[in-house]
């Protein structure tokens, strides 16, 4: 018989790769200077793929590599202050390629038993150090907007048992759920999804520190109940994309019991905090959440389109997804296949890089990417601090919003992208005017790249 090929040699390679291209990256530039035009690519595009004819696939591999190069910001850059996208771990690249490979089907359980079981022991570990209890469900999801659709969906279903029959025009009253400005957007989007509206979103008043005002929220379901609306449910924001914040969650997680409101925790980027010794107190209260939102893709340092629904009603998310078809193979009484309990129906092996990547680091090594990375975040505040910036956010996360006198955040980002120095973003919080937002993602970052930047900025006369 002959030998079964392995695939070592051929990862080794992508192992190999993955540090040539991290590294080629964190020596270039971060985005493209001038900034591309649509134009530029899809006439470089028409001019060379027109697909009449086949070409040979190294070439177009290397022609390939060189537009993602050349038109791309790099995310995983060290440097790269930007938005919750970060560079990647090489196991969790080494996955994606397996699971590509092997394009296991994970619809059913009985099609792909051991892909099923990795994120399920994954998802169950996960779950465990967010207090869960041991019979709460959970699954990978494209990302945290389909996780937060799926947080809804099933608090409509467990509040209004008639939903999945009648849908809304049936509801009793009118859902309402309640977040800060500083939630994530996607939630108006999902508002229009499942056909709730957007009026059904109740925007809760923020502190001063942008948490959620907890006597404003009661304040808000008191008057909903007395106008005959139907309060359903709080989201709490652990980690808010513009600013960082952890919304109060433990004084959350009590009210929504005492008020009988589903409580979802988004923690897209934030929960990753959960592994850090450090952090971990910071979301004191999760445990407690109805549902919990976590993205791989974020924090964890996985490549995209991976994130994760948790939640502690079973019966609800498996009544939301329900569905018995017989074109679907092989049930299996003593397990629960994915498609009758999540919104996809065919399944990616998202789950593997998230695996891959902890059994390699540890949950030790994990603690330690996620604390050097809020380290980097101290740092940055200190450094700015103390040349003169104004800090206008508070949080222990790696993300910080500032300021100085007559400061044009667009003209000022135009000139540290135009020198390669960084890249961050502008944002308003709460109304206010427009600051500049950087976020440490990459463990990669070192204390060096964030004094050379600092410095570099303060080189920047506007
Ligand atoms: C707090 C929060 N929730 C949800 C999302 C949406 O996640 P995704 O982009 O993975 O769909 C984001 C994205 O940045 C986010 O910051």
């Amino acid at each position: 018989m002959k030998n079964v090929p392995t695939t070592q040699a051929a990862f080794d390679e992508v192992r190999k790769s993955a540090i040539d291209i991290e590294s080629m990256i964190a020596n270039g530039p971060i985005a493209p200077i001038p900034a591309v035009r649509p134009e530029e690519v899809r006439s470089y595009l028409t001019s060379r793929y027109d697909f009449s004819k086949p070409q040979e696939l190294d070439d177009v591999i290397t022609d390939v590599e060189a537009m993602l190069r050349k038109w791309q910001v790099h995310v995983t850059h060290p440097r790269y202050f930007g938005l919750f996208n970060p560079s990647v771990t090489v196991a969790s690249v080494v996955a994606d390629v397996l699971v590509a490979m092997y394009n296991p089907q994970l619809a059913t359980w009985r099609t792909s038993p051991a892909a099923n079981e990795i994120e399920r022991h994954t998802l169950t570990w996960l779950a465990g150090k967010f207090g869960l209890p041991s019979s709460a469900i959970s699954n990978f999801t494209s990302g945290g907007g389909e996780s937060n659709l799926s947080a809804v969906v099933v608090a409509l279903t467990r509040a209004f048992p008639n939903f999945g029959e009648g849908g809304l025009r049936e509801l009793p009253a009118s859902p309402v759920i309640y977040l800060t400005g500083g939630a994530h957007h996607g939630f108006f989007k999902i508002a229009r999804i499942t056909g709730l509206g957007r009026g059904a979103l109740r925007t809760v008043t923020m502190d001063r520190d942008l948490k959620m005002d907890v006597g404003d929220l009661a304040k808000k379901v008191a008057e909903d109940r007395k106008s005959g609306l139907a309060p359903l449910m709080v989201i709490g924001t652990a980690g808010t994309t513009a600013a960082g914040v952890i919304d109060p969650l433990a004084e959350l997680a009590s009210f929504c019991r005492r008020e009988d409101l589903w409580f979802h925790a988004d923690a897209a980027w934030g929960g990753a905090a959960i592994v850090s010794p450090r952090l971990r107190s910071h979301l004191d209260g999760i445990g407690e959440a109805d549902s919990i939102t976590c993205d791989a893709h974020k924090w964890f340092s996985v490549p995209m389109g991976a994130g994760m629904f948790f939640c502690r009603h079973p019966e609800a998310v498996l009544s939301a997804f329900e569905s018995d078809i017989s074109f679907m193979p092989g049930k299996t009484s003593t397990v629960v296949d994915p498609y009758t309990s999540t919104t996809q129906w065919s399944r990616r092996f998202i789950g593997l890089k998230l695996f891959l990547a902890l059994a390699e680091r540890g949950e030790s090594g994990y603690a330690e990417m996620i604390e050097h990375q809020a380290r980097m975040g101290d740092l940055l505040r200190n450094v700015l601090e103390r040349t003169g910036w104004r800090i206008v956010n508070q949080t222990p996360l790696p993300l910080v919003c500032f300021t100085r006198d007559g400061l044009i955040p667009s003209k000022f980002l135009a000139e540290l992208y135009k020198r390669q120095i960084a890249w961050m973003s502008e944002v308003q919080l709460d109304g206010g005017p427009p600051v500049l937002r950087a976020c440490v993602t990459s463990f990669r970052t070192t204390e060096e790249d964030v004094e050379w930047v600092v410095s570099e900025m303060n080189r920047i006369e506007l």
